[in-house]
């Protein structure tokens, strides 16, 4: 079903016709693709369903080679990142060339479906500078974070489900509503994989966020319910290279606080709400993909 988007991506690529980029590009290994599915699944096959799916995962990878710059991230898919293979100004540059041929690409679908995507793309850009300036102290506001989260990956998949509904002609305000939650609960088990998963199985770093300064949900929901020496300790550890003996304090707490089932019943329902609105309109695949989001390992 994605085959017909690989192809058109690689026509994307082909279309730049520079020997340079299609050797980086070559370097990105394929993700999950859970964007293009749900478009597809939304809209059917047709070809302007095809190049918005192909648009939005080229966009996506541009976002990540980013990511990985801010995030001083070396590895992703399991390998290591471009700009660990050749620094940030190459995975900027090539992150730049993408969002670009993406946009432009945009322009031969739909003016509404291109206001749609390239908005969220502000969006994104807006919830990583959020991230980034969040992160330079110890954030304990939970409204706060569900703002950026929102931003930096809801905003894109509740925008790639309206683009679809719009090409299929269906009712816009479910299915983005459904990506909005789906978006949500995404980033809330992204961030708790960071601390249940290991770097092999996320094909990612691990344990990296509280490091980077992110205090994501489980971190301020840990801050909550610990005592005021607790949280004096937790603040120090914040925005560091921890030793295994921290590292182990932390989740120790998160397990005597029961935090992580408290993030993950939270993602639940989100799920839940993005799951019975499917179901009441037939849309069984769509109802598949946000069970299978909500337990993934990786
Ligand atoms: C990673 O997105 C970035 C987040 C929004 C958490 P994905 O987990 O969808 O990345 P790939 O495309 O499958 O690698
Ligand atoms: C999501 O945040 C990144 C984007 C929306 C581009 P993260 O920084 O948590 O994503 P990962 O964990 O590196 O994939
Ligand atoms: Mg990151
Ligand atoms: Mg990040
Ligand atoms: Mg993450």
């Amino acid at each position: 079903m994605l085959e017909a988007v690989e192809r058109k991506i690689e026509q994307f690529i082909d279309d730049l016709d520079d020997k340079e980029v299609r050797r980086l590009y070559a370097k990105l290994p394929v993700g999950k693709r859970l964007r293009a599915k749900l478009i597809v699944k939304i809209a059917g096959e047709r070809l302007s369903v095809i190049k918005t799916a192909a648009v939005v995962e080229m966009i996506h990878a541009a976002s990540l080679l980013h990511d990985d710059v801010i995030d001083d991230a070396d590895t992703r898919r399991a390998k290591p990142s471009l700009n660990a293979l050749y620094g940030n100004k190459t995975a900027i540059m090539l992150g730049d060339i993408l969002y670009s041929k993406g946009f432009l690409e945009l322009n031969n679908i739909s003016s509404d479906v291109a206001k749609r995507i390239s908005n969220a793309v502000t969006q994104l850009s807006l919830g990583e500078l959020k991230d980034v300036s969040l992160s330079k102290t110890f954030n304990t506001d939970t409204s706060v974070y569900m703002e950026m989260i929102y931003q930096k990956t809801a905003s894109l998949i509740e925008a790639s489900a309206g683009a679809a509904a719009l090409l299929a002609g269906k009712p816009k305000e479910p299915f983005m509503i459904y990506g909005r939650n789906l978006g949500l609960a995404f980033q809330m088990i992204d961030d708790l994989l960071d601390i249940t998963s290991d770097s092999q199985t996320l094909g990612k770093p691990a344990l990296h966020d509280f490091a980077e300064g992110k205090t994501t949900l489980p971190y301020i929901y840990l801050y909550e319910a610990l005592d005021e020496t607790g949280r004096e300790r937790l603040k120090n550890l914040h925005a560091k290279v921890l030793s295994k003996e921290e590292q182990r304090w932390i989740m120790t707490q998160m397990q005597t606080h029961q935090i992580l089932m408290k993030c993950y019943a939270q993602a639940r329902e989100l799920i839940e709400e993005a799951v019975e609105l499917m179901n009441r309109l037939g849309e069984d695949a769509l109802s598949e993909i946000a069970m299978e989001m909500i337990d993934r390992e990786f």
